[in-house]
């Protein structure tokens, strides 16, 4: 037997207990007459002490260790004289008797402890080091007990997981696909499914009823914080239901999930629709956990000379609260901000109301106090208030003053991570027009239904149906999509006739799911959370990248086995793929 007890179960009931632990060497403290250990496993760390009269043996051992080398040691639980209030073993030590070393380390490049000085570079090519770090290792214990958690709140709800096949054909839910050849094809290729959008509805159309899977994902796009190449959603499908029904077995999963971890009971989640998003927040995904939502001043401030804002199509305003004191350089910083190239505003006015009750702006020269204030009343400002104001072209200015209500947001620290705020986002547009190739796109897939009332209009206006799709968005974080499906071939012929699909092309890519709908295809919709961003939201990181035991980095690569990679010219040969040079 390797051990008795695991490192982070000893306490001081066990005084006096003979125990058997292994583990790796944390630190090493030699003070002369007696060396203090700290070793380490997934449980916790215990404090091992070699005294001045351990064995010799012992004592020799001792001496030749280094930090992260493997043992296992045998000795009596004595209670602490200075006790350590900030680890769970900390009222106790082990005093060795025995201890073998299993197995050395080489030095680690960096120190595994809650604060490393590794740079991330060097933790990702050393990541099976980082996993041994407390802090990213329960992020996936934590990872894990929300998956467990998942299965079994979906399996009490009558859900049957099924597995779904990697090597799939093209499905279209907008990113580009990683594709793999097939030697025994020679020039075909597999597709790495985006999703399982199109087995889920074929097992609807079996009769599987309510179907999930915590499954991998894989989208060739670019890369963000909250974006992986490889991801991994909770997929769901059921038949027999309406829009109404899906969210509420989905509002349940998410209450039960914040219930069980953070004791939180969370209210009905409220709902917009997507177009009062857009105006209301200039975002799809907006961060509840805050107000400071737009008003529109276009009617208030136009005509008076200030050609700027004479010009624009749009003029909107975000009221920061409490923020009239701030000096000009905090107003010039937030100019600054908006005027990044990644946010395009062209400029900032501002309005002061300040607590004496009078105004200020940054364009008083075409405006008075009294007009400025029916601005200020416009947006519920009061004295002490802070206006912000942009302009432009309402596209786009929509989503700068976003940007700038989520930087006041910051600022204003209004962003807490330990609140919770969903919402259900719904009426999405079906279909969204692209100026580059002059054609519509499914805004969700092309398999999302109209909302009955808009049906008729998907030949005469299509832009202007609404979706029967829903997005779940908590604090500012798209968690999950998911839409009520077409089940009528005649219907999903119409959509993708509005997506400029030929027949020819449309049976040549959806074929099988056309077909499977003429055998009694039941009426169906579902949802897919992004699991990496439900689990980084509930350990409050910003990235998804420590909620995945091996991801990849910005530029899609895996340091630790650098992939991608070059293929052997044999491989390539039986792949029957030529290489050309790379485009300069
Ligand atoms: P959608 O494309 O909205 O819907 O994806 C569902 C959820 O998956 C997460 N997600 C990602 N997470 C990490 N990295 C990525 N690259 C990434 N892309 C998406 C998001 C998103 O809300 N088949 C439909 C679902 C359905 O209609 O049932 C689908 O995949 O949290």
């Amino acid at each position: 037997m390797y051990r008795t007890h695991t490192c982070g179960e000893l306490r001081i009931e066990q005084v006096n207990q003979a125990v058997q632990l292994c583990g790796w060497v944390q630190k090493i403290r030699n003070l002369g007459a007696m060396t203090f250990i700290d070793l380490r496993d997934r449980y916790g760390i215990t404090q091992l002490v070699v005294e001045e009269s351990a064995v010799a043996g012992v004592r020799e051992a001792a001496a030749t260790l280094g930090r992260e080398y493997v043992i296992r040691i045998k000795g009596r639980v004595v209670e602490r004289s200075s006790k350590n209030s900030k680890i769970p073993t900390g009222d106790i030590e082990v005093i060795l008797e025995d201890l073998r070393i299993l197995n050395a380390s080489e030095l680690p490049p960096f120190t595994i402890e809650e604060q490393t000085d590794g740079g991330d570079e060097l933790r990702m090519k050393y990541r099976y080091l980082d996993l041994r770090r407390a802090v990213v290792r329960k992020n996936l214990e934590l990872r894990h007990r929300m998956a467990h958690l998942i299965r079994n709140y979906l399996d009490s709800q009558r859900f049957m997981e099924v597995e779904t096949p990697v090597l799939i054909k093209s499905t279209p839910e907008g990113a580009r696909d990683f594709v793999v050849p097939s030697r025994m094809n020679p020039g075909q290729f597999y597709a790495l499914p985006q999703s399982p959008q199109t087995f889920k509805q074929l097992l609807m159309v079996a009769g599987f009823d309510r179907y999930y899977q915590i499954v991998k994902c894989f989208r060739d796009e670019d890369l963000r914080a909250d974006r992986q190449p490889e991801f991994t959603q909770i997929d769901c499908e059921m038949s027999f239901v309406e829009r109404e029904d899906v969210l509420t077995v989905f509002e349940g999963m998410t209450q039960h999930l914040f219930q069980k971890i953070k004791g939180i009971e969370l209210e009905r989640f409220p709902r917009m629709s997507w177009a009062e998003a857009m105006e209301r927040y200039g975002s799809d995904k907006p961060d509840l956990r805050f107000g400071m939502a737009f008003t529109e001043l276009t009617g208030l401030t136009k005509g008076k000379g200030f050609s700027v804002f004479d010009n624009a199509e749009y003029i909107g305003a975000v009221c920061a609260p409490g923020c009239a004191k701030y000096t000009r350089k905090q107003t010039d910083e937030l100019t600054d901000f908006v005027k990044r190239p990644q946010i395009g505003a062209k400029g900032l006015v501002y309005v002061r109301w300040n607590e004496d009750g009078s105004l200020k702006s940054s364009v008083d020269k075409f405006y008075g106090e009294e007009e400025l204030k029916k601005w200020g009343e416009a947006c519920g400002a009061k004295p002490g208030d802070l206006l912000l104001l942009l302009c432009g072209d309402k596209k786009s200015t929509l989503p700068q003053l976003c940007e700038l209500r989520l930087e006041m947001g910051n600022r204003l620290g209004l962003r807490n991570k330990e609140r919770f705020c969903p919402l259900w986002v719904v009426d999405f547009p079906l279909l969204e027009w692209d100026e580059e190739s002059q054609r519509f796109y499914a805004m969700h897939h092309p398999f999302t239904s109209p909302n009955p009332e808009d049906e008729g209009l998907m030949e005469s206006r299509p832009g202007e149906v609404r979706a029967n799709a829903y997005d779940l968005v908590i604090n500012g974080v798209e968690i999950g999509g998911g839409s009520i499906r077409i089940h009528d071939t005649a219907l999903q012929s119409r959509m993708f006739n509005c997506l400029g699909f030929t027949e020819e092309e449309a049976q040549k890519q959806f074929g099988f799911l056309l077909n499977a709908f003429r055998y009694g295809a039941p009426p169906h919709g579902g949802i897919a959370f992004g699991f990496d961003r439900l689990v980084s939201l509930f350990v409050g990181l910003d990235s998804i990248r420590d909620t995945i035991a091996f991801p990849k980095n910005n530029s899609g690569r895996d340091v630790m086995i650098d992939t991608p990679s070059e293929i052997s010219p044999v491989q390539l040969e039986e792949l029957n793929i030529e290489l050309t040079a790379p485009k300069a």
